[in-house]
Formats: C-alpha cells, structure tokens, sequence
C-alpha cells in the first residue's frame, strides 16, 4: 500500500480544497457512508489511507469517557458562539454578538459531568492556563461588543476576537484529548 508522504498530503489536501471550492453548494453533512468511500476511491486512496499520518507532537491528555465527551460537546459550543458572534457583528447587532459570547465562552460556561469545571482536575496547568485566558479572553471581547454599541469599534472587535481565538489555537496546537 502506498504510504502518504507529506507531498502526497499537500496533494490530498489541495485535491480536496479544489474539490469543494466547485461543489460549494453541495452539503457534505449529508453523505453517507457510500458517498466517501467514492470520495476515497475517486480520490486513490484506501479507507485506511485516509487518516493523515502526521507527526503529532501533541501532549495527549486522557480524561474520563464522560468528561472526555462532554468536553468535545463544549469545544463545538465554542466553535458556535464565535460563529454566532460573526454573524450578530455583521449584522451590526452588537449586544447579542456580546450575549452569545457570554453564553458559549464565558466563565459561567460548565465542563465536565459534575458541573463547574471538575474537568479542570484532569488536566495539566499549561492545559489549565489556556483555558482560564481562553475565558479571559472571551469577556473583554463581550465587554468590548457591549461598548461597540455606543463606539461602533469594529477594529476593537477584531483585536479582541483574534485575542481569543488565539487560545483556542494555543491550546489545540499543545495538546489533545483521550478517554480512558
Ligand atoms: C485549554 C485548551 C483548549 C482551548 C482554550 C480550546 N480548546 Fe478546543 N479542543 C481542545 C482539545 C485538547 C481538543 C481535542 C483535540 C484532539 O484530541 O485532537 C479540542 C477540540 C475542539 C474541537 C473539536 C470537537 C470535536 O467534537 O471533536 C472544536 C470544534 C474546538 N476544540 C473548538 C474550540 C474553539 C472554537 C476554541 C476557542 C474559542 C477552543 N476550542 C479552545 C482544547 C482546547
């Protein structure tokens, strides 16, 4: 079987990004199981051969199953509320950009099975840092939006959002989750 080199990556990758830039409205949510398997073939690539095999200095951090799922379940609702703050900013509703930041990303935002951050315990304190500046972050970016309404600082916002989607990048680029 062909290994996937880092060129044949770059190649997989450019295939791929090529690929969805001329099927923009196809929604890829929707395919089954058959559909990428086609995807692979079409693109000479085994199923097995599909998973980049990359050199991941990562630190793996195992959590609990619960908490482990439960901390993923969280890591979209991030995702989400800066989704949802994009989309309030440009449609100039400042407050509600603020809300879902607060919602999502604030410090009253939960992990872990027993309520308040009881995932904190398993992880390592540079773990532990970013995540604590993550919610940091996210305030001064809710309290910058609630300003925007009377400012209209739209470069303040944009500082304050690469601020904190720097922790989250920080922290993927240090570490990854196990269950155990
Ligand atoms: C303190 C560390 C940390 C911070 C801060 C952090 N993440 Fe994560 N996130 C992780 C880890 C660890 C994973 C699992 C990665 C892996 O195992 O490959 C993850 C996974 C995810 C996933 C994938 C979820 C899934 O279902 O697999 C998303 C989406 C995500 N994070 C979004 C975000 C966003 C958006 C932010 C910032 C607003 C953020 N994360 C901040 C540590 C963090």
């Amino acid at each position: 079987m062909k290994k996937l080199t880092p060129l044949s990556l770059a190649l997989f990758l450019m295939t791929a990004s090529s690929h969805s830039m001329a099927e923009m409205s196809v929604d890829h949510s929707k395919m089954t199981q058959q559909d990428h398997e086609m995807m692979m073939k079409h693109l000479g690539m085994a199923e097995e051969e599909a998973t980049p095999i990359v050199n991941d200095q990562r630190e793996l951090v195992l959590f609990p199953e619960a908490e482990y799922h439960l901390t993923l379940q969280n890591m979209r609702d991030h995702l989400r509320g800066v989704n949802l703050a994009l989309m309030n900013v440009a449609s100039g509703d400042y407050v509600k950009a603020a809300e879902a930041i607060e919602q999502h990303l604030g410090f009253g935002n939960s992990h872990g099975a027993n309520g308040l951050h009881s995932a904190r315990e398993y992880m390592p304190s540079g773990m532990q840092m970013l995540g604590h500046g993550m919610h940091t972050k996210a305030n001064a970016l809710a309290t910058t939006l609630r300003d925007a309404e009377i400012t209209e600082d739209s470069q303040e916002i944009f500082l304050k959002m690469a601020d904190l989607t720097s922790q989250c990048v920080a922290c993927h680029d240090a570490y990854r989750l196990g269950a155990e």
